[in-house]
């Protein structure tokens, strides 16, 4: 008994080695995994690689490009916008759920998971909320109302489609505000105090017990100093422990990934520390709007390779850190580019002073850059012992 028992678990082990092992069959062709996608190369991981999609460039007829790679190097996607408030419910009471719709469409004909982004966030609002609370037409009771409807509204239109929610999207304040100590920031906190974020929770997971919820948020992809009161990521730590602890429904932190060359870099060590401490609270995690822009200097303007090279491979270089750190760590279920081409990232219309752009990892013309063949490179030479695959994640409570 005991031996046949021992020989099953050894079975087991070779079947699962082999299965980790092998290489991915390809129909007839030698294997050559630089020819795969993202998507493809991201499977072995059981890790999914996603881009937000701008609408208006997937329905651009003279962009078959922008949809064909949407399609084939990506196993999730996100709204870029079409998610968010002011465009599911820009006058009182009539959503526009077209666009939205169309996205959950696509990714159904292509077979990827959606990201729903976002639920609550300080930005984006339709005019009639933010200037009906402005001018005291609408009152906190009923504001809180009004949040309470539309989670429920654009929840239970979706569900079943989303697998995974941003719920709740950057409350958290940043050093360089006023005041400077850590705080819950924005109209939302403003208007009905820092309890809306377990509000939303509870609210989303009633319309939908199945999507994972997720608190979404910048500059949290490495601990800091270890004080909430200046380090973000412990701040968001905090909170989320705290929501946890409450039994409040949220099972995932995203770190969006929005990165800049000018700045210091993180080592893949730090972040993937920081994802696997929030893995220690039992939640998921994922990488959520990766991009990492760079100053356009007057010789980047002119095409100075001396200024543009150094660029990307430090673009590149910051893409491969997020990516391992990911890899790393098997509660971090999906790694998605804020855009995939500098045709259509909105870096260049978000910072403009000094401007800054060459932020994704394919150029305006289509072309992969560095940072397409590193991030390629991480998920082919990456494996046991210290890459398994992910472990799915399902709503708790
Ligand atoms: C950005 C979009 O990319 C832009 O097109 C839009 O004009 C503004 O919002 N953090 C987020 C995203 O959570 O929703 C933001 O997206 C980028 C920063």
């Amino acid at each position: 008994m005991k031996l046949r028992r021992w020989l099953a678990a050894g079975a087991v082990a070779v079947v699962t080695a082999t299965a980790l092992n092998v290489v991915p069959a390809t129909a007839g062709r030698p294997y050559d995994p630089a020819a795969q996608s993202l998507r493809e190369l991201a499977k072995r991981h059981g890790l999914y690689v996603g881009t937000a999609v701008d609408m208006a460039a997937l329905n651009d007829a003279a962009e078959p490009r922008y949809r064909e790679l949407a399609a084939s190097e990506f196993s999730t996607v996100t709204a870029e916008n079409v998610m968010k408030w002011e465009s599911l419910e820009p006058t009182r009471g009539t959503y526009n759920w077209g666009p939205a719709d169309e996205l959950i469409d696509f990714a159904r004909k292509n077979n990827q998971r959606v990201r729903g982004h976002v639920l609550v966030w300080h930005n984006q609002l339709p005019a009639w909320l933010t200037s009906g609370v402005a001018d005291g037409s609408i009152s906190k009771a009923e504001l809180r109302q009004i949040l309470r409807n539309h989670i429920t509204a654009v929840v239970t239109h979706f569900k079943g489609k989303i697998w995974q929610w941003d719920v709740v999207n950057e409350a958290v304040s940043d050093p360089w505000d006023t005041p400077s100590t850590l705080h819950y920031k924005g109209f939302w906190a403003q208007n009905l105090g820092p309890g809306y974020i377990a509000d939303a929770f509870r609210w989303a997971r009633a319309a939908d017990p199945k999507a994972l919820l997720f608190y979404n948020d910048y500059n949290i992809e490495a601990f800091g100093s270890g004080n909430p009161a200046d380090d973000k990521t412990q701040f968001v730590y905090n909170m989320a422990r705290d929501l946890r602890a409450k039994g409040v429904p949220i099972d995932g932190v995203g770190a969006q990934g929005h990165l800049g060359t000018q700045y210091g870099n993180f080592s893949t060590l730090q972040v993937a520390a920081a994802l696997r401490k929030f893995a220690g609270l039992g939640l998921a995690t994922a990488l959520t709007e990766v991009d990492v822009r760079s100053q356009i200097t007057e010789g980047v303007e002119a095409g100075d390779s001396a200024e543009i090279n150094p660029r990307l491979q430090a673009s590149a270089a910051n893409f491969s850190v997020l990516m391992q750190a990911c890899l790393a760590e098997r509660h971090c279920l999906s790694f998605t580019l804020w855009g995939f081409t500098d045709k259509h990232s909105w870096v260049p219309g978000a910072f403009s002073d000094p401007p800054e752009g060459l932020a994704t990892v394919y150029d305006e013309n289509y072309q992969p850059k560095l940072a397409y063949h590193e991030l390629k490179s991480d998920l082919i030479f990456s494996g046991p012992p210290y890459v398994l695959p992910r472990i799915p994640q399902h709503p708790r409570r």
